[in-house]
Order: C-alpha cells, then sequence, then structure tokens
C-alpha cells in the first residue's frame, strides 16, 4: 500500500481537504469543457511548444496524464500519438473529457476518476510516460507520497515530465503583480484556503478550496527517494498562463512574460526523471 499518509494528522486533515478540492473543481467543470472544446477545434494541441520540444516522439507511447482536468491535453497527447489514460479527482471531470474525447473522435482514450496521491494503490498498469503539468503540485498536500505513486505507474524504462508554475512564481501576491510582496511564504506547511475556483478557463466560482507550498528542495527530494533519477531540470521566465490581465504580454504561444521581469526571474520549470 502507497496510501500511507492520506489520514495522518488526527485521522482527518488531508481527505477532507482532497474532499473540499473535488467539489469545488467540479464546479467549473462544465465551463472548462465548453472553453477546451472552442480551443481544441481551432488547434490540433494544446501543448506549450516548449512542452511538444521536451516530450519529443511520443508515438506509440503509453502514456497516463495525472490531474487531466477535462481532458483537452489529454486528448492533445492522443492526436501526437500516444495512447493515453487521463485520471483526475473529480467525477464531473472525469465525464467531461469522456465526452470531449468522443467530441473529437478519439475513441482509445480513457479516463480514470482517483486521487494521484492513491491511485497506484486502485490501478495495476505501468505506462511508458507520466505526464502532468501546468497547475498540478500546489494541489497536493503530500508530495512523497505523490512521487512514490508517480513510480509505481511506470514501466522500469519509464519516465515522468513534469511542468509547473515556479515556487518562485507562487510566493507573490497575486493583486499587486507585477510588483513583488510575498503573500504565501516559501516555508510555509499550512494549506492556503482560498474561496475561489478556475479563471483560466472559466469565471471563477465560489468554492473553499486548499492548496499548498511546494518546495524545489523537497521536490528533487520526493523523487529522488521514489527511485528516480533527474535527467534535466529547466527553469522559464515565463509563466504558462496569463494570470493579470494588464501587465503580462504573449511573447510566444503559451508563454506570458511580465516585461519587468523577463529575465530576471523564474516563473515555470519543467522535467524529466527517468526510474534509476
Ligand atoms: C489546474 S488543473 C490542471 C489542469 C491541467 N493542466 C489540464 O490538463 O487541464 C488542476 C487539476 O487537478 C485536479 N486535482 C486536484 N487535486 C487532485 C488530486 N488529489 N488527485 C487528482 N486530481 C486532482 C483538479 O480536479 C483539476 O482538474
Amino acid at each position: 500500500m502507497l496510501n500511507g499518509s492520506l489520514e495522518r494528522k488526527g485521522g482527518f486533515v488531508i481527505n477532507d481537504y482532497i474532499d473540499a478540492n473535488r467539489r469545488s473543481w467540479g464546479l467549473v467543470a462544465e465551463d472548462h469543457y465548453n472553453a477546451f472544446k472552442a480551443r481544441l477545434s481551432q488547434s490540433a494541441s494544446l501543448l506549450n511548444p516548449v512542452q511538444h520540444q521536451e516530450l519529443g516522439d511520443i508515438r506509440g507511447k503509453s502514456l497516463v496524464h495525472l490531474q487531466c482536468n477535462t481532458g483537452a491535453d489529454t486528448i492533445s497527447l492522443a492526436r501526437m500519438g500516444a495512447t493515453v489514460t487521463g485520471v483526475d479527482l473529480v467525477p464531473e471531470n472525469i465525464a467531461y473529457a469522456r465526452r470531449l474525447a468522443a467530441d473529437f473522435g478519439i475513441s482509445d482514450a480513457r479516463f480514470i476518476e482517483a486521487n494521484v496521491l492513491e491511485v497506484a494503490d486502485r490501478h495495476d498498469e505501468v505506462y511508458d510516460i507520466v505526464y502532468t503539468t501546468e497547475g498540478v503540485l500546489c494541489w497536493l498536500p503530500d508530495l512523497a507520497l505523490w512521487a512514490r505513486n508517480v513510480r509505481a505507474l511506470l514501466k522500469d524504462d519509464g519516465f515522468l515530465y513534469l511542468l509547473d508554475s515556479h515556487p518562485v512564481y507562487m510566493l507573490w501576491d497575486e493583486e499587486k503583480l507585477p510588483e513583488l510582496e510575498v503573500k504565501y511564504p516559501y516555508f510555509v506547511k499550512q494549506p492556503d484556503q482560498d474561496a475561489w475556483i478556475g479563471g483560466y478557463a472559466s469565471e471563477a466560482k465560489q468554492g473553499t478550496n486548499f492548496s499548498w507550498m511546494y518546495k524545489m528542495g523537497e521536490l528533487i527530494t520526493v523523487l529522488s527517494q521514489a527511485g528516480l533519477h533527474i535527467e534535466w531540470f529547466h527553469e522559464f521566465d515565463w509563466l504558462f498562463f496569463r494570470c493579470s490581465a494588464y501587465h503580462q504580454i504573449e511573447e510566444a504561444p503559451g508563454r506570458w512574460v511580465f516585461p519587468k521581469h523577463k529575465g530576471k526571474l523564474p516563473f515555470t520549470f519543467s522535467l524529466k526523471a527517468t526510474v534509476r
């Protein structure tokens, strides 16, 4: 069993946080389905060009997409030639992901409702690639458990591809950007509670949710302890979404920069980790 610590801290906390997040993400599922359906009709792939280049040729590979939301990137990955399985916590997301795949004629995409902190206990298949990107780690209260699940989902010659916000971006008060004022301390262990969810592919909706700061040292350590070897680790001065309507510019598809901070601060990172 990998799922040893889900009930720790008094037997209540983590599962209650996860339940709240499940409910809140469900509130924006329909809007996400509609928004991503429109985007996928315009473009074969919603993946950032950097991701295409970093992932390389995935034709014929089996790929599991963790935290797949309503499946838009999963469909993009299927269109790139992988055999895809999407995993998400939220039943509404899974239902809409199946619908989105059907809308675009991707008949062999599979979608599984599961918490990524316990998915390997419920699903015993292994894959060439674990793919997880763009707004994933902050929703996870236990990175060590996540890393063990990632390892358990990989074939011995498989790899993890991860791209997410850099913790340096996670520090700042979002209302004040591009001015830099620390609102979310790097070393805090308690979750941040927010009353609003969504906003990047839907209107933001009222729904209590919890997120966690993650630390680079912790991420590297948990991957290593789970038996994964980091082949490379990249940092970028752009963010993969528009978080500030007035202060960012899209310098290239899917690359949003604050001109004031260009070349000075990391906003996104990516890594590839193989099984040792
Ligand atoms: C910002 S979205 C990620 C979007 C993703 N980049 C995509 O492909 O559309 C975060 C996702 O994480 C999911 N999530 C949050 N906590 C989770 C957990 N413990 N297990 C599985 N999925 C989770 C949410 O339901 C949501 O779909």
